[in-house]
């Protein structure tokens, strides 16, 4: 039990994920950019377990007041145990190879965002030799495709920053786990052309609580995924640039 601070709270993975969080009767701090959405997950968690939920606006793009909003979480809310980072935008790959500035809006909300506030959360985690910094990356950040390697790179990128931020603090004791589902059914895939194995947010969320409690390092979900890239991965360049996906 403690003190969870939801990043993205709102998003489809996140609800769900915030239920098995209360369920087990941690007090959660839900932050995300519309209070009207925030009040409706807030007063469900209310009604379904009868723990504690506050709110917060987060704007994931504010990277300035970052390490404020940190101090005046913890200074209103109290010590953080565990902070959640389920933030993230899948833009139009065709629209960021077009516009820099599309791309540049894809990367940093999926990669200099959360290293805005991951860091100043990082550092207190460390002085105090305790905390779990959990980070849903993606697949996509394990090879580059031509069809959304804008996105997957940034993927890519906070994937490689939890691998970096887990080393350093392991002499501490912080736990960081890196999340890297394949495809689920929320609103970042409407309207996108059909795609496979798409895993309900229920399933991914269970997945990602149990990541938490086993302190697991970097998870799949669901598990199917680690095996499709690890074959994906071994996919020699010369044969990939054939492909197109
Ligand atoms: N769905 C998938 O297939 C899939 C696969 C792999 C990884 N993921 C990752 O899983 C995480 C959660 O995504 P999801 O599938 O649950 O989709 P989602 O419901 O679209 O969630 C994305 C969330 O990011 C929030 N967000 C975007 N820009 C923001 C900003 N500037 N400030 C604050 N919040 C911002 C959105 O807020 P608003 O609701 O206000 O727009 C939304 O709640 C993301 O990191 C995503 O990349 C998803």
């Amino acid at each position: 039990m403690g003190n969870w601070l939801i990043l993205g709270a709102t998003s489809g993975i996140a609800i769900p994920l915030n239920r098995e969080l209360a369920k087990r009767g941690n007090r959660l701090l839900l932050a995300a950019r519309d209070q009207e959405r925030l009040d409706i997950v807030k007063n469900d968690l209310h009604a379904r377990f009868n723990v504690e939920v506050q709110t917060e606006l987060f704007d994931a793009l504010d990277h300035i007041n970052h390490p404020a909003f940190i101090d005046r979480v913890e200074q209103e809310f109290g010590h953080l145990d565990g902070v959640v980072w389920a933030i993230g935008i899948l833009g139009k790959q065709k629209q960021a190879e077009e516009d820099y500035k599309k791309a540049y809006a894809i990367i940093d909300a999926n990669y200099l965002s959360a290293v805005s506030i991951l860091e100043p959360i990082a550092e207190k985690f460390q002085k105090r030799k305790t905390g779990q910094i959990i980070a849903i990356s993606s697949v996509a950040g394990d090879r580059g495709r031509a069809t959304n390697y804008i996105y997957g790179s940034a993927k890519a990128g906070l994937s490689a920053y939890m691998q970096g931020l887990r080393q350093r603090l392991a002499k501490s004791g912080v736990h960081v786990m890196t999340v890297k589902p394949g495809v689920v059914d929320t609103k970042m895939i409407e309207g996108e052309e059909t795609m496979p194995f798409i895993a309900k947010p229920d399933k991914v969320a269970l997945e990602i609580m149990n990541g938490i409690q086993k302190r697991r390092e970097v998870i799949y979900t669901p598990g199917l995924w680690r095996f499709i890239m690890i074959s994906l991965r071994h996919i020699p360049e010369f044969l990939f640039k054939r492909l197109s996906f």
